[in-house]
């Protein structure tokens, strides 16, 4: 309201008129204006009971604290009230709002599990936001980045703005989280972030899923278009149908690595509020998903994704060199990826 009055005062008093009117009109109309200006802006101002100061015309909103008593003392410090500087939450102003973190590799089914979590009208998660470098530099980027995320600032398809319940994000361990973990377990911890923490039993299916990720990046198999995720059982078979070749010393590598990572991982977190999901379990058993739900305090509804799993069938049959890989992981302590399917 301030700025406005100001705004058409400076309009009167800075610019040259541009075109001739007689001085005396001209005085009159500019006196009667800006009187009425002024009247109008005193009367509008304490009506809105801001308070004026004299000479400095600086005003203070006075906004009621939200509360509510029948939260929990230990809830407190996991609820927010976030007022963004892009747009106000209007009806929404006093809806508390959660913040977590989907924690998790790739290929391990976090695309599937964050559309899931967008068809609840209360959550916005909003995608990889840290598969951009720059944002990971360092972790005055990073916490830079988390503050606008969870001031409910960050734009991306998935956000409910005002409305939104819990706000968050996906990231991938590689994606700086690992590296500046310290930084961010503190942020987690003053903040009152909540750790969703997702990830895969089998890594030999994962395996074979970052293999053929990484061959369709290249072949585009579907229209000459790369995709990582798909909506249809017939585009799920024409990106199954490729069969990698395993090399088993990469494979193992690979496993041994991620292993660590999540183990690491969870050690890290510890300390701060965090739940973990394994995908097989989610796959099994279609409730499991729902633990999320009272993780973040939300009520259950049922989740939808239009995303359809590639890679179905036995292993035997999505792997080239089956037999290869097979004898070389028998009697070992990986065996188990062999005969394990996603949990169908
Ligand atoms: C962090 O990275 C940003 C962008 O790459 C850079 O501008 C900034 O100087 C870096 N800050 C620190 C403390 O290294
Ligand atoms: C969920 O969203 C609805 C509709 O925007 C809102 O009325 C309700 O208060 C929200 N509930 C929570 C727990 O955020
Ligand atoms: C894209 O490919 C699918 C099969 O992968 C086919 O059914 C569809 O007609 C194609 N669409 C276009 C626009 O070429
Ligand atoms: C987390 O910490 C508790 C006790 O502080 C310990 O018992 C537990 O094993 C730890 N878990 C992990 C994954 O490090
Ligand atoms: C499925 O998950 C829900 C929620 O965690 C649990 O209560 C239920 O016992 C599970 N069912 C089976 C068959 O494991």
């Amino acid at each position: 309201m301030v700025e406005d009055c100001s705004l058409a005062n400076k309009e009167f008093f800075g610019t040259k008129p541009h075109k001739r009117y007689p001085v005396v009109l001209r005085t009159v109309v500019l006196t009667m204006v800006m009187i009425s200006s002024v009247y109008i802006c005193s009367i509008s101002l304490k009506q809105n009971g801001f308070m004026i100061y004299p000479n400095v015309m600086r005003m203070k909103v006075m906004n009621e604290p939200c509360q509510y008593p029948d939260i929990p003392a230990y809830e407190l410090p996991y609820i927010h009230y976030p007022e963004p500087t892009t747009y106000a939450r209007d009806e929404c102003y006093c809806t508390p709002v959660r913040y977590f973190a989907i924690l998790s590799m790739q290929r391990s089914g976090s695309g599937w599990f964050e559309t899931l979590l967008n068809s609840h009208i209360n959550i916005s998660s909003n995608g990889e936001i840290f598969s951009v470098k720059e944002r990971r530099s360092n972790i005055s980027t990073i916490v830079a980045t988390l503050d606008k995320v969870y001031n409910l600032d960050w734009y991306s398809s998935a956000s409910k703005n005002e409305c939104t319940g819990a706000v968050g994000f996906k990231w991938m361990l590689n994606q700086g989280l690992m590296k500046n973990h310290e930084g961010i377990v503190e942020y987690f911890q003053s903040k009152g972030v909540s750790a969703i923490f997702l990830l895969r039993r089998n890594l030999l299916r994962r395996w074979v899923s970052i293999l053929a990720n990484s061959h369709d990046r290249d072949a585009k198999q579907l229209n000459g278009t790369h995709k990582a995720h798909v909506h249809s059982r017939h585009e799920a078979d024409i990106l199954a149908s490729f069969k990698p070749i395993i090399d088993v010393k990469k494979l193992i590598l690979d496993i041994k690595q991620t292993s660590k990572w999540s183990t690491d991982a969870l050690q890290y977190f510890n300390g701060t509020r965090n739940i973990v999901l394994y995908y097989e379990d989610l796959i099994r058993n279609r409730t499991k998903v729902m633990d999320v739900l009272s993780f973040l305090r939300l009520p259950h509804k049922e989740l939808n994704s239009r995303h359809v799993k590639i890679h179905t069938r036995p292993l035997s049959d999505h792997i080239e060199n089956w037999d290869v890989v097979f004898k070389s992981l028998k009697g070992t302590e990986f065996e188990g990826f062999l005969h394990a399917d996603d949990g169908k």
